[in-house]
């Protein structure tokens, strides 16, 4: 991480874990580890993706971190501004690496070729009205070339491309558009996230289809995402806004 200030510039790395947040986690419970360390493993055991699913990862193949990081600075209420400058760094790193254009499926998934290459879980801790610490978790799939039947909208680098990727040269290019990201929303520049964030939207302007909790699809199109995470979108009732919990965008074959 020769170009980075911080992120990166201290690494544990383990061969396996349950999970690198909640190692993160217990790090932060135990000790002040410094901004922009990182956790890393090969394999997980207990891999934890959004909403409570799992995420699986053939062993030695794929990129499993998590960042720690202290955005004191960034109000609760503007928490979605970091989640927005995350997914883009994901995204710009998956862009530069392979050559392709990358999309962020919102809220915060990494798309090449209309399939999942990575996904982000963000823990926040608040104390008062002040963000403690965020651990931002980032699963990126990197070389693994198989994929689980019930994973079924999943590719990964190699798969995009065609060809095996250096793991550590993918990494390095991650941690700096992590620390680049998150430096331009610290620096006040959230203007730009949010227009960036757009830019690299998935679908929007676009008729997708969506289901609501309870299986009941729907067509709708997204048409913006509010400054509050929620997405807005345009359906045959007029505009309606929903939060991520509210709604599951559906994707075909
Ligand atoms: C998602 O559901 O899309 C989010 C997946 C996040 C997975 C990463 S892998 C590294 C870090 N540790 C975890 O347990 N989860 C995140």
């Amino acid at each position: 991480m020769k170009n980075n200030l911080f992120v990166g510039k201290v690494q544990h790395a383990f061969d396996v874990l349950p999970s690198t947040n909640d190692y993160a986690l217990e790090l932060l419970a135990k000790s002040e580890p410094a901004e922009g360390t990182v956790i890393l493993a090969d394999n997980q055991t207990a891999g934890r993706g959004q909403y409570g699913s799992r995420w699986y990862s053939a062993p030695g193949e794929n990129l499993l971190l998590s960042v720690i990081l202290y955005p004191h600075w960034l109000l609760p209420v503007h928490q979605w501004l970091l989640s927005e400058a995350m997914s883009l760094a994901v995204r710009d790193a998956v862009a530069a690496v392979s050559g392709k254009p990358a999309l962020i499926k919102w809220p915060n998934d990494v798309y090449l070729d209309g399939r999942k290459t990575a996904g982000i879980l963000i823990q926040s801790s608040l104390n008062g009205s002040h963000i403690q610490h965020v651990v931002v978790g980032i699963g990126l799939n990197v070389n693994q070339c198989r994929f689980p039947a019930d994973v079924p909208h999943a590719t990964s680098l190699a798969l995009a491309c065609g060809h095996l990727f250096d793991r550590g040269a993918v990494l390095e290019t991650l941690l700096e558009a992590t620390e680049h990201r998150y430096l331009q929303l610290r620096n006040g520049s959230e203007a730009a996230i949010r227009q960036a964030y757009r830019s690299h939207l998935m679908g929007l302007g676009q008729c997708q289809t969506f289901a609501r909790p309870n299986g009941q699809r729907f067509e709708g199109t997204p048409i913006d995402v509010l400054p509050d995470g929620r997405l807005l979108v345009r359906t045959e009732k007029g505009q309606e806004t929903y939060e991520v919990k509210e709604i599951i965008w559906i994707l075909e074959n």
